[in-house]
């Protein structure tokens, strides 16, 4: 039986698919990620919406058991290595930072903004197939643009471990601590306003 965890936000009406949405460290390492989920993941990247239709991203895709997964498992920080090993899938997000033979950027400043959008759509993508995605930034950026031959003008950003849900139990007693840690929220007052910067939080129903 497929394990999962009870949904952290507690707003019913929230879309199920954001109601379940977290990213754990627990993978099941027996579960193989196929084509046609990988070419659903990348479809829901593709789609994002990104400034003047500029799609400044690429992803690096690895599987587990493949050299492109061993080759940035490699550059992972200590930490991240000891549960993305498990994962399914490991991408390298990668953001244009300007204009290059091969694609044009028309607009300064937002791509990495955009990346990160399209990421949110894989993660998304993945949770409502029954995956998880864990975004992850721990790991050596100018070693694995290296690696992979990523050109200048493109930056290497974000790691996106990929998989299904596995047991917490397997995980060393740290990682464990972290995955049932109970997952926390600013307010929205914090971060809304209905007017003046800090000064009025946004009314809400
Ligand atoms: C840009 C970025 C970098 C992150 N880096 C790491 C990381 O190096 N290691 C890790 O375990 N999680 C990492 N995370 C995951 C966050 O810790 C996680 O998304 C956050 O705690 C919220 O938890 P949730 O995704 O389960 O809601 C990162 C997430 C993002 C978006």
């Amino acid at each position: 039986m497929a394990l999962v965890r009870e949904p952290d936000v507690l707003e019913p009406e929230l879309t199920s698919v954001l109601q379940g949405r977290w990213s754990p460290r627990a993978f099941d390492a027996t579960h193989e990620l196929d084509r046609r989920t990988l070419h659903l993941l990348l479809e829901a990247a593709r789609w994002a919406p990104s400034a003047g239709n500029s799609q400044p991203w690429s992803f690096i895709v690895g599987l587990r058991g493949d050299a492109t997964f061993d080759r940035f498992f490699e550059h992972l920080s200590r930490g991240n290595k000891s549960w993305a090993g498990n994962a399914s899938a490991l991408l390298v997000a990668v953001h244009q930072n300007a204009s290059g033979p091969d694609h044009e950027l028309p607009f300064d400043g937002y791509a990495a903004y955009d990346l990160g959008q399209a990421a949110a759509h894989l993660s998304v993508q993945a949770h409502a197939v029954g995956l998880h995605a864990h975004q992850f930034a721990g790991f050596d950026h100018e070693a694995t643009q290296a690696e992979f031959s990523v050109p200048a003008h493109w930056t290497v950003k974000t790691g996106i471990a990929v998989g299904l849900l596995g047991d917490p139990a397997l995980l060393d007693e740290r990682t464990r601590e972290k995955e049932l840690r109970p997952r926390t929220r600013r307010a929205i007052g914090e971060f809304a306003f209905g007017g003046d910067w800090g000064e009025q939080p946004v009314e809400l129903g």
